[in-house]
């Protein structure tokens, strides 16, 4: 079966080909150089970027699958959450190509495609399984027990794990986004150089539930105290984000290997664009082998905004029957069905 996969819920245009659980071709368009002096994703200006990339990105999946249109059999496309601007162009482009092409189209969740992208690898997490998503906008913690039956067991109580990369990142005057970049200043962070100030742990909390604005707060007051962050030498910058980063990864870890352990699940997947960053793929690999769990992250690019993840949750939604209405809308009207 052949799938497109449109994901517009942020910053990203994406648009794959999925053929059962292969990958034909996966186009990912950015607006985030546009977004970089804002510090931050500016809502219209996303939205207007998917309506300007939104068919280039479909003419170069088509071209690099080797397709046509009329070979696509499920349209599947993220329905929330999200923006809700950026978000209507993908359903409403979703919504023209099923009517022009007499196909079906199904909207899914954008947060359990972030976990269903484990299932365009090899090695594939067996239900029922733990699911850790960790994005700019989501840090949760969900049972799943199949592509439309999960519950919530925990989540941040203020900031996504993937905006306190991003917030960080602009105190110390580093830019935008903020994972990469912090990830890379703490790299030339070692035991020689300036000491790593005290960062308090992200570990405070109902079990299950994360923080992190106070960790955040701690470094904006660290930073401050010192005269800003054009004060601080690179050295000094690099030890901060490497104690942030440590304090962030330890929580996301030991909270996931919590939940299954309540939950009695040995296995554990991780989803969403922090779960690119290679220190906490280290410490969830560390934590699951002393703790017996079977742990699987996607690859990098996986983790990231894209079409596979949508393509491959509509593909095993369609399987067990479910469809979406050509009147489907934004996520209220997603919660309603789910
Ligand atoms: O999943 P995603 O692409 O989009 C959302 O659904 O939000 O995640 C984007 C977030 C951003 O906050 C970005 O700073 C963070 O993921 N991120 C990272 C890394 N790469 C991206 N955080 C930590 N380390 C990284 N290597
Ligand atoms: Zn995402």
């Amino acid at each position: 079966m052949i799938t497109l996969g449109i994901e517009t819920s942020c910053d990203e245009t994406a648009i794959a080909i999925i053929k059962d659980r292969r990958i034909l071709s996966s186009v990912v368009s950015s607006s985030m150089h546009l977004h970089r002096r804002y510090g931050g994703v500016v809502p219209e200006i996303a939205t207007r970027y998917h309506v300007e990339v939104i068919n280039y990105c479909l003419k170069e999946a088509l071209k690099e699958s080797r397709l046509d249109l009329k070979g696509i059999d499920l349209i599947s496309v993220t329905q929330g959450p999200g923006l809700i601007g950026a978000l209507l162009i993908g359903i409403s482009y979703a919504k023209a190509l099923s009517f022009s092409l007499n196909c079906p189209v199904i909207g899914v969740n954008h947060v359990i495609a972030h976990l269903w992208a484990n299932y365009l690898t090899d090695s594939r997490p067996p239900l029922p399984f733990i699911g850790l998503v960790i994005s700019g906008g989501h840090t949760s913690l969900f049972e799943v027990k199949a592509p439309d039956k999960y519950r919530l067991l925990g989540q941040t109580q203020d900031d996504a794990a993937g905006e306190a990369f991003d917030k960080v990142a602009k105190i110390l005057g580093l830019g935008y986004p903020g994972g990469p970049i912090i990830e890379k200043s703490a790299a030339q962070w070692d035991f020689s150089d300036w000491p790593v100030f005290s960062i308090p742990s992200a570990m405070d909390g109902r079990l299950l539930d994360f923080s992190f604005s106070g960790i955040k707060t701690a470094v904006l007051y660290h930073v401050r105290a010192k005269g800003g962050p054009e004060k601080l030498k690179k050295k000094q910058i690099s030890g901060i984000a490497r104690g942030f980063q440590e304090a962030v990864c330890d929580a996301l870890t030991a909270k996931a290997v919590s939940a299954c352990s309540a939950a009695g699940i040995k296995n554990l997947a991780i989803g969403g664009g922090v779960s690119a960053n290679m220190t906490l793929r280290r410490k969830l690999a560390g934590a699951a082998r002393l703790n017996g769990l079977k742990l699987f992250i996607p690859s990098p690019a996986l983790c990231l905004d894209n079409g596979a993840g949508p393509a491959i949750l509509g593909n095993s939604l369609f399987k067990k029957g479910i469809r979406s209405s050509e009147y489907m809308s934004g996520f209220a009207d997603f919660e309603k069905r789910s």
